[in-house]
C-alpha cells in the first residue's frame, strides 16, 4: 500500500510530507532545518527542550512531536520564533556552568552550535552558577553535571537502546537533576563505554575518557559547518 502524501507549507514554501511523519521529519526530508536539542532520530521524541518550537495555524507546537496534517501552514523561521528559541537557549546556558573554552565538547557541542546558529553572542540573563556534581568514578566515562541541559537523551538511550536504565531524573522544577541509577556513582552501574548512552549527549556532560582534544579545536564538526547545514544540503 502506498503512503499517503500530504502537502504542508513551511514559511510559505510547499513541502510534501508522508502521513505519520512529524513536522520536524517532514521539514528535514525537504531540506529545511528546524533547530532541536532533545530530539534524536533513534529515540522516540518527547518534546522536552522546546527548541524546535514552531507555529501551526497560529498555535505553538513542538515540531519533533507534532504530526503533519494535510494543508497545515507552519511558521519556522520567523523573527518571533527565532527570538523564543534564542531565549530558551540563553536560559539553558545560564542555568548551567558552560565554560566552552575549557570544554572538550566545544566545536562538537549542539548547544553551542545552536546558539551560534541563532546568533547568540552573549547571555541575556544573569548566570545562576548552580552547584553541580562531577562524577569521574567510571574507568572510561566522565560525567559533568555542570553541563547537563536535562534533555533526557541519555535517560532514554540507556533504557530503550542499551536496555539498562543507567540514568534517571530526580527532583522537580529547579531541583530537577540527572542521577545514576545506583547507590552513589557511575562506577556502581553497568554502564559501558560502548553503550549508545555514552555517545548521544548533545553537550559535554557525558564524555569518554582518554580522547580529550584528539581532534583539535577549529577542526571539529561545527567548526567546519554550522549545525543544520547537512540537512539544508538535501535541498536541491
Ligand atoms: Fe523538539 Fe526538543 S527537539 S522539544
Amino acid at each position: 500500500m502506498s503512503e499517503k502524501t500530504l502537502t504542508i507549507k513551511i514559511d510559505g514554501a510547499e513541502v510534501k510530507a508522508k502521513a505519520g511523519q512529524t513536522i520536524l521529519e517532514a521539514a528535514e526530508e525537504a531540506g529545511i532545518y528546524i533547530p532541536r536539542l532533545c530530539y534524536l532520530k533513534e529515540l522516540s521524541p518527547h518534546g522536552s527542550c522546546r527548541v524546535c518550537l514552531v507555529k501551526v495555524g497560529g498555535k505553538f507546537q513542538t515540531a519533533c512531536t507534532e504530526p503533519v496534517v494535510d494543508g497545515a501552514e507552519i511558521e519556522n523561521n520567523t523573527d518571533e520564533i527565532k527570538q523564543i528559541r534564542r531565549d530558551i537557549v540563553d536560559m539553558l546556558f545560564v542555568e548551567g556552568n558552560h565554560f566552552c573554552m575549557f570544554c572538550e565538547k566545544s566545536g562538537n557541542c549542539e548547544l553551542q552550535a545552536v546558539a551560534y546558529r541563532l546568533g547568540i553572542l552573549a547571555p541575556k540573563y544573569p548566570y545562576l552558577f548552580p552547584d553541580a556534581e562531577i562524577d569521574g568514578s567510571h574507568p572510561d566515562i566522565f560525567i559533568d553535571k555542570n553541563r547537563c541541559i536535562l534533555c533526557g537523551r541519555c535517560v532514554q538511550a540507556s533504557k530503550d537502546l542499551d536496555g539498562k536504565g543507567v540514568f534517571e531524573f530526580v527532583g522537580r522544577g529547579p531541583e530537577k537533576k540527572l542521577a545514576v541509577n545506583a547507590e552513589a556513582k557511575l562506577s556502581d552501574t553497568n554502564m559501558d563505554v560502548v553503550d549508545k548512552a555514552t555517545d548521544i549527549c548533545p553537550v559535554g556532560a557525558i564524555i569518554k575518557k582518554r580522547i580529550g582534544f584528539a581532534t583539535p579545536v577549529g577542526q571539529r564538526t561545527y567548526d567546519e559547518k554550522p549545525i543544520g547545514s547537512d540537512i539544508e544540503q538535501k535541498k536541491s
